[in-house]
């Protein structure tokens, strides 16, 4: 018989969904499970009888048969999380943000050295079909030379869902707001998009529409090594929840997608049905997590990456050094609107 890997999961909100596709998976097991919370963990059992289920993370780490663990809990905690489950050797797939500070985020890169673990991170966007074209578009050179950007995530919460947890909307475990919780994933895919290193950054902030500690919108404009320039907003604000733009122009052409929906497909070297096949192609939901939490999609796709990592003995898709591209930016980012000046990087 093939052999699977031992999977666990702490933290049982959006780690549910790490659940489900460990247990799905033809590769893994789902060994164990952790939550504080005992209503999280009979839901557990009653879909899985076989999987043991944990109050203690220090417990379930102890268990043998644990070789990977997904790290859900809030986004402050990441760090001592996923260190503390690679000291036990286990391997390690870590929420985004994958932590709310860069010295935190290092800690993890440190421990995945002095170990030997493997560590990944969920920026499960990467994965929406329309990514790779897009991607590829601006890798290849197709686009040209990458002129400038519009990224804006105009997303809705309500007040319930931040007050749900206590955690969301705080600096000590959110670490933001709309753009390190919700954008922080849009901001993966704009540095990795725009192909260049970030210059600098000069930004606002505001707090419109909920009683929160942080922020429900934000508006930058981000200067890349490249020249090319980006203008990105984060809200949570945007009644019901609209829409993820991304839109990248070059020389040689322009592409624009709202999330997993292609919406712009425009080179001066297309033929003349190229935009109409590809937008058919890939044409997607749009945000659908625009509106609701509940319904982002593509987990999956990152527990079996982390699974055929282990399998393979290959590092995960999406590493802890490139994960900290996004929280270095959005730190940069609440810098920038706290000062009020631009904030250079080295
Ligand atoms: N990739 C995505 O699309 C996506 C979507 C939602 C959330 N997230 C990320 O996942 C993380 C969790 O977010 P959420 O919305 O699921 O939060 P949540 O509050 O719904 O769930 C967090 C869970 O962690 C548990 N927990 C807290 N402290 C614990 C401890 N010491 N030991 C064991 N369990 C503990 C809580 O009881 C809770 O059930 C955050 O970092 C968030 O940014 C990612």
């Amino acid at each position: 018989m093939d052999r699977k890997v031992g999977y666990a999961v702490v933290g049982l909100g959006v780690g549910m969904r790490h659940a489900e596709a460990a247990a799905k998976s033809n590769k893994a097991n789902l060994v164990a499970v952790c939550d504080l919370k005992q209503e999280k963990l009979d839901k557990i059992k009653e879909l899985y009888p076989e999987t043991l289920t944990f109050t203690n993370y220090d417990e379930m780490l102890k268990n043998p048969d644990v070789e990977a663990v997904s790290i859900a809990v809030p986004s402050g905690m990441h760090a001592d999380f996923a260190v503390k489950a690679m000291n036990a050797g286990k391997h390690v797939l870590v929420e985004k943000p994958i932590d709310i500070t860069v010295e935190a985020a290092l800690k993890i890169e440190k421990a995945r050295l002095k170990t030997g673990m493997k560590a990944g991170v969920v920026h499960q966007n990467r994965y929406n079909p329309d990514m790779t074209p897009m991607h590829d578009a601006v890798i290849s050179g197709r686009i040209g030379k990458v002129l400038f950007g519009d990224f804006a995530v105009k997303w809705h919460r309500t007040q319930e869902y931040y007050d749900n947890g206590g955690w969301r909307g705080t600096w000590e475990m959110d670490g933001g707001g709309s753009l390190m919780n919700q954008a922080v994933h849009t901001v993966d895919l704009m540095q990795w998009m725009m192909n260049s290193d970030v210059e600098s950054v000069t930004s606002q902030m505001a707090i419109y529409n909920h009683k929160i500690e942080t922020e429900d919108f934000t508006a930058s404009l981000i200067k890349f090594k490249s020249g090319a320039v980006a203008t990105f907003i984060s809200t949570t604000c945007a009644y019901p929840g609209i829409s993820t733009d991304i839109r990248i122009y070059g020389s040689e052409g322009s592409m624009e997608a709202d999330q997993d929906k292609l919406k712009l497909w425009k080179f001066t070297d297309a033929s003349e049905t190229e935009e109409e096949e590809m937008l058919k192609k890939y044409a997607g939901n749009g945000a659908a997590a625009a509106l609701d939490p509940t319904l982002c999609i593509g987990h999956s796709y990152v527990v079996e990456d982390m699974i055929n990592a282990v399998l393979e003995d290959r590092d995960p898709s999406i590493v802890p050094m490139e994960a900290i591209k996004s929280v270095r930016i959005v730190n940069a980012v609440y810098e920038s609107a706290k000062t009020g000046k631009t904030v250079y990087f080295d």
